[in-house]
């Protein structure tokens, strides 16, 4: 088959690999016939996530058809078309029952790797680095999918392919991180990062009862398609002081939750800009937090930070006295996206939503290279790539 694979920084390539097979009773083989590039991908792609060996497959976000199935899958049936979670949950273990999906004990089939550098493992993610089980991702024609029965959902030939893809992540990334923001009605939150999660962040909280988004970015289509979905933009490069200028929106007091939508490769500019760089390339810290130190210090007191951006491992100088002697609550991690997917695909099908909007380019898997250039660098003002194998 053909498939995306890493090969170092920068350097994306579609090459032949062999068919997967079915190695577990509960796997199934789906044939993807739509898959994309997410803001994750990029740091991998930018070399910043460890343990991605070149030749490794990438991708987790795709769906398809199922081909093959494992003999203890009892609730599908091949033909059946799927959309496939970006992490991989096995639905009985201590966290699965609580609905804590994305940390799963049993899927992370390197997990005594991960807790060296976390202290526990999460769940097994797809195309994901060995650290997150070194399994095969869905930019390719076809995919192993463990634990199937748990980690795919069926759906209806009345929606097309591009309006269900993103239940796979960035929807219910964004509906769970609005969630983290523990809205009440009328609440004003303040989402950094304009990019696909941040637009489903956007949504996501007014449908929980926001009053007010303001949406912060620098990319003036980004901050377009923000306004669009009814958030209030505010170009962060246009100002002196991002806190400040939420202060003055604000009424002098700060945003009722603030969210990181942005993760480990944030732009800042000025001297913390130039010290993170620094010290991220000396490997003294492995992230750039510049906008997880503005969403603890911008919230107003006694209020929710919300991170769905992707951190690796270490950041410095993180304001943990703000967070301690102003009462905040932070919440984070990767999305729990079984606890999500049902509700929100009720939500397409009943017209609420078409999350295809954030979709400008539509490649050839064989194209991939490309679609990961034209997505880093939003040449053409691209926002969401999607490709066909
Ligand atoms: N938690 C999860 O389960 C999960 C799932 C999917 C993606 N993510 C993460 O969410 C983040 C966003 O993903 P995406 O697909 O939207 O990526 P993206 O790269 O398209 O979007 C990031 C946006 O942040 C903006 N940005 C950069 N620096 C900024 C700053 N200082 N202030 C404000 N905005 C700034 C960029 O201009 C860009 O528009 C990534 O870190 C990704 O890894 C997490
Ligand atoms: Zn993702
Ligand atoms: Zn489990």
């Amino acid at each position: 088959m053909r498939a995306n694979t890493w090969n170092g920084k920068n350097d994306v390539r579609v090459v032949e690999k062999p068919d997967p097979t079915i190695v577990d009773s509960r796997d199934a083989i789906v044939k993807v016939t739509l898959t994309a590039i997410c803001g994750s991908d990029l740091h991998i792609y930018d070399g910043f996530i460890p343990s991605m060996e070149r030749g490794d497959i990438l991708g987790h976000e795709f769906m398809g058809e199922i081909v093959e199935l494992g003999s203890d899958v009892k609730n599908r049936a091949i033909g059946d078309r799927v959309v496939v979670s970006f992490t991989m949950s096995c639905g009985e273990c201590f966290f699965c029952k609580r609905g804590l999906f994305s940390v799963c004990e049993r899927s992370n089939q390197n997990a005594d790797l991960a807790a060296k550098l976390w202290g526990h493992s999460p769940a097994g993610l797809f195309g994901y680095s060995h650290l997150l089980g070194g399994y095969a991702g869905g930019q390719a024609e076809y995919v192993r999918v463990p634990f199937a029965d748990v980690g795919t959902i069926k759906v209806p030939d009345s929606l097309g392919d591009e309006q269900v893809l993103f239940l796979s992540d960035i929807f219910p990334t964004g509906y769970m991180a609005a969630e983290n923001c523990n809205i009440e009605k009328g609440d004003t939150v303040a989402i950094w990062g304009c990019g696909p999660v941040g637009q489903f962040a956007i949504r996501s909280a007014f449908m929980l009862g926001a009053g007010r988004v303001i949406a912060i970015d620098s990319v003036p289509e980004r901050l377009k398609l923000a306004e669009a979905g009814g958030a209030h933009p505010l170009d962060y490069t246009t100002v002196d002081d991002v806190n400040e200028a939420l202060v003055e929106l604000t009424a002098g007091r700060g945003p009722d939750s603030c969210m990181d939508a942005v993760g480990m490769e944030a732009h800042a500019s000025g001297v913390e800009g130039v010290v993170d760089r620094v010290k991220q390339f000396a490997k003294i810290e492995t992230d750039r937090p510049a906008v997880l130190r503005d969403v603890v210090m911008s919230v107003r007191n006694g209020g929710s930070v919300s991170v769905p951006g992707v951190y690796g491992g270490f950041v410095d100088t993180f304001p943990m006295g703000s967070l301690v002697n102003r009462g905040l609550t932070l919440k984070s991690g990767q999305t729990h996206v079984q606890r999500y997917w049902g509700p929100l695909l009720e939500r397409i099908e009943a017209g609420e939503i078409d999350p295809s909007f954030v979709i400008t380019h539509r490649l050839s898997l064989d194209d991939a290279a490309t679609g990961f250039e034209t997505f880093k660098n939003k040449r053409n003002e691209c926002f969401k790539v999607v490709m066909t194998p």
